[in-house]
């Protein structure tokens, strides 16, 4: 087995903004994820100024106040202040009422993922975003680690041919059943917590999204469903088309899986750990090819910052195109439900 390091590829995210003014940000509900990921990586970034938590709490609000020292008040007193973006982690079935009103109040988005719970609200945000002049964005944050530029330099210089099939895995185990995740209403179900990760993998790495729709994608889906809950728990998927297939299990009461496997006409990616990742971990991508093993390392990054400078970039390069691959997905979430074998 021989061990291949690659230069690290992702450095063209980091732009030379050293004299460029911070953009003010925000952050609209005091989350897990808020706490856990974006609070310390926004405060810690060269591009950003966190200037305030949004909380509908006033205990929270006092508790924000006293942590960070960083202001703090309701959703409204959020976007009434002068910052330039917000960014928004409530619930997945809220993302569009409250994605509208930072749009409608001239602010750059970062809304947590999945974007929306359908179709129809993505598009109308991106459409208001574009005509609003501000940045809409999805914080899909396993897309910025270093880890898939170089999976796509790997494919681009043919290290395993053509993809034929690629298999993903993304569960975990139960959680407690007060989260939101188990609540129809707030959108719960593991197609919009778990499935969307795999899926934005496929739809990023088979390319054009309007090929593929034009290439007869046949989507196959089969769904365990929690009745007494109204929400889908797990499920597998198979997409697939002429030149290629994919397949995808995903959802909650699962051991611990977050993985994929890219299978060609000439060999075999294996990537551990592929969406989820602490930014201390490190470990390696497995390349196949006739009787040869080789290693890639994959450095040690943390996704959350390299996702905030792609939305300072967007920003800054007054990007307001809607996204293509995001349109994409959501169609074929719609479908998934639309048409998911109901087990
Ligand atoms: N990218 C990632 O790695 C990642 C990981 C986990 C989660 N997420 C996404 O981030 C979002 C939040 O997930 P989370 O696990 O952090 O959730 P959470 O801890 O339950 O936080 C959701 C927050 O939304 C706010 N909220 C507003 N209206 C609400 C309502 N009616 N019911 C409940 N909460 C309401 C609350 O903030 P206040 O009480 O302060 O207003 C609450 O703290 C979801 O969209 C999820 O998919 C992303």
């Amino acid at each position: 087995m021989s061990i291949l390091k690659l230069d690290l590829c992702c450095l063209h995210l980091i732009g030379e903004k050293s004299d460029m003014k911070k953009i003010k940000i925000g952050i609209m509900g005091y989350s897990n994820i808020a706490k856990k990921s974006i609070i310390p990586a926004a405060i810690n970034h060269p591009d950003f100024e966190l200037c305030f938590i949004g909380s509908r709490s006033l205990e929270k609000q006092i508790e924000i106040h006293e942590k960070y020292n960083i202001a703090s008040g309701t959703y409204e007193d959020l976007l009434k202040t002068d910052i330039d973006a917000v960014y928004v982690s409530t619930p997945v079935a809220l993302h569009y009422k409250y994605g509208l009103q930072v749009i409608d109040a001239g602010k750059h988005l970062l809304l947590e993922k999945t974007f929306t719970n359908n179709y129809e609200t993505t598009l109308d945000l991106l459409e208001k975003g574009e005509s609003k002049k501000v940045v809409v964005m999805e914080a899909l944050m396993y897309q910025y680690h270093p880890l898939l530029s170089i999976i796509k330099n790997l494919l681009k210089e043919g290290s395993i041919g053509e993809i034929k099939q690629i298999e993903a895995f993304f569960g975990f185990p139960h959680l407690d059943n007060k989260d939101f995740r188990y609540n129809k209403v707030l959108g719960g179900g593991a197609i919009l917590d778990a499935l969307v990760y795999p899926l934005s993998l496929v739809t990023k790495l088979l390319g054009n999204a309007n090929e593929l729709m034009e290439t007869d994608l046949k989507v196959h889906s089969s769904i365990q469903f929690n009745n007494e809950l109204d929400i889908d728990e797990n499920g597998t998927l198979l997409l697939e088309n002429q030149f290629t297939r994919a397949v995808i299990s995903y959802g909650f009461g699962l051991a611990y899986r977050n993985e994929y496997r890219l299978w060609g006409t000439e060999g075999i990616l294996t990537v551990k750990r592929a969406f989820s990742r602490p930014e201390n971990f490190t470990n390696q991508i497995l390349l196949e090819k006739n009787t040869t093993q080789t290693l890639i390392d994959v450095p040690k990054a943390n996704h959350f910052t390299f996702m905030l400078y792609e939305f300072s970039n967007k920003i800054h390069a007054k990007t307001y195109k809607k996204d293509s691959e995001l349109l994409f997905r959501m169609k074929l979430i719609d479908k998934i439900y639309k048409e998911g074998y109901k087990l």
